[in-house]
């Protein structure tokens, strides 16, 4: 246990959540009113803050801008049928995030402090929690170095910040990837597996080239030899071949993803076979072609479980089987909401209540 100061909050003085319509939301566009800030100097954190959201003054030499040293999370926070709100799965997210720290040459986030700043912060702004089914409060934990200086090694400051936003779904429907064989997310070895600013920001080229093309998202593939199935888009990868839940095994190159995580633990709960191992892009267009690639999705906190209605392979585009209710992308969806709402029986502990 480390100390911790208490939280000192400047509440705003002008709510802006009676401007906003929580039934219609585009992904990441609204901020909910406050936000957390705590500052690492010396080798310290310092006092914690929440204040009301905003812009903010930071040294335009810091090593975020110019060298990539920022990393994030992702996670949502769920209205409950008591009017309380829960988390799901927080602490996967903070070890996750202190992961990625690690990778980056940043300081870690003790627990409580990330746990007390979530906590205080949503509490705060609880009425920001949309209702609708399917919405959420999309949580963003994130830290960047600070220093001014322009020298290539990690800043010897940094800023750790949580800024939330009210969501609805992030995909309207199926999606239409294809196999991406030029360019790559990330090799074994890089930070494929950390959430670190420069992961995205290097996979939005390649991404529009897709786009361009009339696709959605990419489903990558290895950096050596392009065969083998990596993530799709921002999320992880999941097939149902011939009644089995396969995936790509993680490596150093693949988000470990809660979701993903998630999904793996309920398939084994409903008695399906999990095989996690290399998936190659020639075996999935062989089960589509063979009629025995049942279902394939992606999986992610923003997205939960993205279906993929179409596959571009090697200039060519195939169709899958639509899904009916019974398919296990829906049925595990259900059983996540369920969950996530308090509706089913959360065996897993996986709620946290704020
Ligand atoms: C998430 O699912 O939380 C992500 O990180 C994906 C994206 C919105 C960056």
């Amino acid at each position: 246990m480390i100390d911790i100061l208490p939280i000192r909050t400047q509440t705003t003085t002008a709510s802006r959540l009676s401007q906003v319509n929580l039934s219609q939301l585009e992904f990441g566009k609204v901020f909910s009113d406050h936000m957390f800030v705590v500052d690492f100097i010396n080798g310290e954190w310092q006092e914690p803050q929440i204040v009301p959201y905003g812009d903010m003054a930071v040294s335009p030499a810091n090593s975020a801008l110019h060298y990539g040293q920022a990393i994030f999370e992702g996670m949502k926070a769920y209205h409950q049928a008591d009017g309380s709100v829960s988390l799901f799965r927080p602490l996967d997210n903070w070890a996750r995030f202190n992961a990625s720290a690690e990778r980056m040459c940043m300081p870690t986030v003790p627990e409580e402090l990330f746990m007390q700043g979530l906590r205080e912060l949503i509490k705060l702004d609880t009425p920001w929690v949309p209702t609708d089914a399917g919405s959420a409060l999309y949580i963003r934990p994130f830290m960047f170095g600070t220093d001014g200086l322009l020298g290539v090694r990690p800043s010897d400051t940094y800023r750790f910040m949580i800024i939330t936003c009210p969501v609805g779904l992030y995909f309207s429907k199926p999606l239409r990837v294809r196999f991406e064989q030029k360019y790559v997310r990330s090799a074994e070895g890089g930070a494929g597996y950390a959430k670190n600013a420069g992961n995205y920001g290097a996979a939005m080229y390649p991404t529009k080239v897709a786009q361009n093309e009339g696709y959605n998202q990419l489903i990558w593939t290895d950096a050596s030899q392009h065969q083998y199935v990596e993530e799709s888009g921002t999320m992880n990868a999941i097939f149902v071949i011939d009644g089995k839940v396969v995936t790509p095994a993680l490596s150093t190159s693949i988000l470990d993803g809660i979701t993903r995580r998630s999904v793996l633990e309920l398939a084994r709960d409903m008695g399906l076979t999990v095989e996690e191992r290399k998936v190659g892009s020639r075996e999935v267009m062989d089960a589509l072609a063979a009629g025995k690639l049942e279902e394939a999705f992606g999986v992610g906190t923003a997205a939960t479980i993205a279906p993929i209605a179409t596959i571009g392979y090697e200039g060519h585009d195939y169709d899958l089987p639509t899904t009916g209710p019974t398919a296990f992308s829906k049925r595990v969806a259900a059983a996540l909401d369920a969950i996530r709402t308090g509706e089913g029986a959360d065996v897993h502990n996986w709620m946290v209540r704020v």
